[in-house]
């Protein structure tokens, strides 16, 4: 099956000569929030789990979420803490998070901050967990894993959650074609050009890889490595690959301008042919997770 809508490879650390012109800008998100929880592929089931196990979570720590998005994995996290901050820059996806809050008797234990990472500590206190679920490589490394370091408690740990990279995810003995990314990627490729967009730059070269030299350096101990088993069968309707494109940085909605709905009717209609039905099948990627911590054990 073709691979998720891969951006360009991770370049080594350090950061590449080529993207040095980059700068981060408040649209890298804009406009994805709405999209997110229905385009993104959720983390392998037993995340929580895991993490409950390897961390000892006994429902009493306090955990900090940065980059968190729509607040999923904090929200999916919640029960094994006594307190929960999410911290995000962008208002749509703080709005988001507050939002998917609502109902799950959370509300009164979880905080949602906008800010960026690099304005923390602001004054939200000590943590016994710190998880950056693929929002870390966003981040200005070096002194965010300082800081964060600092927000740990004795014995706490630093939690890098990313989909597993390295697995061939096939739709064999699914009912369903496969959804069409590499046809996907092309479409947006021929709207906003054939170098990576990001915010109001571009990224040639990708985001940087290499985050376990960042950790090293900041001086935390590790890491431990687990991985979440994925390969669940998952159907996809064309609304879901359309949320999909529309969650992402590098094809966020703002970036097609006046010719949105033009790309959008253009992705339906060749969603529509790859599967006339309007399903696809997809499998759900494992969730690999370094666990670093602010002490050696
Ligand atoms: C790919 S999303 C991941 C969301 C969530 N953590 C998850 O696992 O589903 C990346 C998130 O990082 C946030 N982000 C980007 N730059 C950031 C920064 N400098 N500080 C904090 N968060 C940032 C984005 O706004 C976005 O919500």
């Amino acid at each position: 099956m073709p691979a998720a809508p891969t951006p360009p490879p991770a370049r080594p650390d350090p950061a590449h000569p080529g993207d040095a012109g980059w700068e981060w800008d408040e649209t890298l998100f804009s406009g994805t929030a709405a999209y997110y929880q229905r385009g993104r592929l959720p983390y392998a089931p037993g995340l929580a789990d895991v993490l409950g196990e390897a961390l000892r979570l006994d429902g009493r720590g306090r955990l900090i979420d940065v980059g968190c998005g729509p607040g999923t994995l904090a929200l999916s996290l919640a029960h094994l803490f006594g307190d929960v901050v999410g911290v995000d820059p962008d208002r749509g996806m703080i709005a988001e998070a507050g939002r998917q809050t609502a109902g799950r008797g959370v509300a009164g234990r979880t905080r949602w901050v906008r800010a960026r990472a690099e304005e923390l500590p602001a004054g939200l206190g000590t943590f016994t967990v710190a998880t950056f679920g693929q929002s870390f490589h966003w981040m200005d490394r070096d002194p965010v894993a300082a800081t964060i370091r600092g927000m740990l408690r004795p014995g706490g740990a630093l939690v890098h959650i990313a989909d597993l990279k390295t697995e061939t995810r096939t739709t064999d003995g699914l009912p369903h074609p496969a959804v069409p990314y590499a046809a996907m990627g092309e479409l947006v490729r021929h709207y906003l050009g054939p170098v990576r967009r990001a915010g109001r730059g571009t990224l040639p070269h990708g985001t940087p890889g290499g985050e376990a030299a960042v950790f090293t350096r900041a001086g935390f101990a590790g890491p431990e490595r687990h991985v979440v088993p994925g390969g669940q069968g998952l159907v996809r309707t064309v609304d879901d690959a359309v949320a999909g494109v529309f969650s992402m940085s590098f094809s966020a909605p703002h970036l097609f301008g006046s010719r949105r709905d033009d790309f959008e009717a253009e992705l339906r209609r060749l969603l529509r042919e790859a599967s006339p039905s309007g399903r696809f099948s997809e499998r759900l990627p494992s969730t690999e997770v370094f666990v670093w911590r602010k002490d050696p054990t």
